[in-house]
């Protein structure tokens, strides 16, 4: 970072002594906030067009500063520009390279406006971009789940509860669960985007400002929905951040909890997939290791997120109104929250267009564990048992089936009989995981063709958003 030498500040006028060159370095935010130049520049010229079309500037003045600012970030995205601590933040550093360019006009942009307000719509304005982008890339993840859900649309596996085997479902349905959540996560964000879509400029420090500022055109200029109502809240506010750390906190929540089962279906004892060789690494002393990285990774930036709402919680709780230095500190867990999203969900749209899995060891799986049990005690309600006395029945049978290390449909129709005369030959047609699959034929359930149905919405879906 270079320095200019010794920048007068902006609010230099009061003070008797210069700033104290740790406390500059201190309180500066110029290292950080410098990623809102772009917003800071779209908003200042926002701005200015508001203020010449209210007579506040002059055309000239406006074009002059439109101009300005226009070469100020064509500067910055060229990699040359000078960011100063001294000047703190984004926003004098601009407003001062803004004077030197143009001279007098560039000293009249600040008139009406305070940084409090500048910050606040700066951030709103970025954050609204990453939430589009974010959405875009929880979307390019749902259309890799929904392609390979499509293509094991047949394959068994066992579900499970208490990661115990529970009853056979196919691994297309098992994603497309992974697509509702994160269609949820979806919903959310855009619901979030319209509280993040609303406009602090014209609050100035907290109170307004004395000139006939028209708020609803500046609104309009950034794409907002509206201007905020309240000058105090609207420079002081910060739910908007809350509310997207929570929103994030959820969906990676979630992308944790799917980490978590490619890490444990990649291993040796579970062998259903298999990650691409790019997504992993290896050990280097166990020549056999091929460790799934990427998932880990991402359980791992959980606790990040995670932690960056907690930042944002506590950062708010005990600011008076209206704003204070405090939320200063609400950028970096911001940036970090957005940062992480999206890498998380662009590693994993491409691990799992990639991922490919081990059919038989999973319809393996599901022939142990007994995952049919509920489809015996079903059989036999339909055959006029009541429902717990088939479980009873079944459970029976189940002792015995462990006791002799065969699964239900291995027991032959005298031993099965032994346990209920109901039972008949059509029973190993209900035993079969084929059976049992193609039974649970309801909306949300995992027969094959209900699952083909629920990419078919699933795609109206996304394609719709
Ligand atoms: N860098 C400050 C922030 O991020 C900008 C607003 C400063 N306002 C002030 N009155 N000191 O919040």
């Amino acid at each position: 970072m270079t320095e200019p030498s010794n920048p007068a500040k902006p609010w230099a006028g009061r003070f008797n002594e210069p700033t104290d060159a740790f406390v500059e370095a201190f309180t500066a935010s110029v290292d950080f906030d410098r990623r809102l130049y772009r917003e800071d520049i779209a908003g200042s010229i926002a701005h200015a067009t508001m203020l010449a079309r209210q007579g506040i500037l002059s055309a000239a003045e406006r074009d002059a500063i439109v101009a300005g600012l226009t070469r100020i970030r064509e500067r910055i995205d060229a990699g040359d520009f000078a960011w100063s601590i001294p000047l703190e933040d984004v926003h004098m550093n601009i407003e001062a390279a803004l004077t030197a360019e143009i001279g007098e006009a560039g000293k009249k942009l600040h008139t009406g406006r305070s940084r409090n307000d500048q910050v606040a719509t700066d951030v709103r304005l970025w954050l609204r971009g990453e939430i589009d982008e974010i959405r875009d890339r929880i979307a390019q993840f749902q259309a890799a789940l929904i392609g390979l859900a499509e293509r094991e649309a047949e394959t068994l596996m066992p579900g499970f509860t208490h990661l115990q085997v529970a009853q056979p479902v196919t691994f297309g349905h098992h994603l497309m669960a992974w697509f509702e959540m994160l269609e949820r996560d979806r919903e959310r964000l855009a619901d979030c985007r319209r509280r993040v879509n609303v406009m602090p400029l014209g609050a100035a420090a907290l109170a307004g400002t004395s000139y006939p500022i028209d708020r609803a055109y500046a609104a309009e200029l950034l794409g907002f929905e509206r201007p905020a109502e309240n000058s105090l809240d609207a420079v002081s506010d910060r739910d908007f951040a809350i509310e997207f750390a929570a929103a994030a906190a959820i969906l990676m929540m979630h992308l944790s909890r799917f980490s978590e089962e490619l890490i444990l279906w990649s291993s040796a004892q579970f062998g259903f997939i298999e990650l691409a060789d790019s997504f992993c690494t290896g050990s280097s002393i166990m020549p056999q290791k091929k460790n799934p990285d990427v998932p880990e990774l991402v359980r791992g930036k959980t606790g990040r997120v995670f932690g960056h709402l907690m930042a944002l919680l506590t950062l708010m709780k005990g600011q008076p109104l209206a704003y204070n230095k405090d939320n200063q500190e609400d950028k970096e867990p911001l940036f970090d929250t957005a940062d992480n999203l999206k890498g998380a969900l662009k590693v994993f749209a491409d691990l799992v267009a990639r991922l490919t899995c081990n059919r038989e060891r999973m319809r393996a799986a599901a022939r142990q564990g007994f995952a049919t049990a509920t489809d015996l005690a079903d059989y036999l309600v339909r055959k006029g048992i009541p429902f717990r006395d088939a479980h009873e029945i079944v459970g029976k049978a189940v002792a015995f089936g462990v006791r002799e290390g065969r699964d239900l449909a291995e027991l032959r129709l005298a031993e099965l009989r032994g346990f209920s005369p109901e039972i008949g030959e059509d029973v190993f047609a209900v035993l079969s995981l084929d059976g049992s699959i193609a039974a649970r034929d309801h909306l949300g359930g995992t027969a094959p063709h209900q699952v083909r149905a629920a990419i078919a919405r699933a795609r109206a879906r996304l394609a719709q958003a």
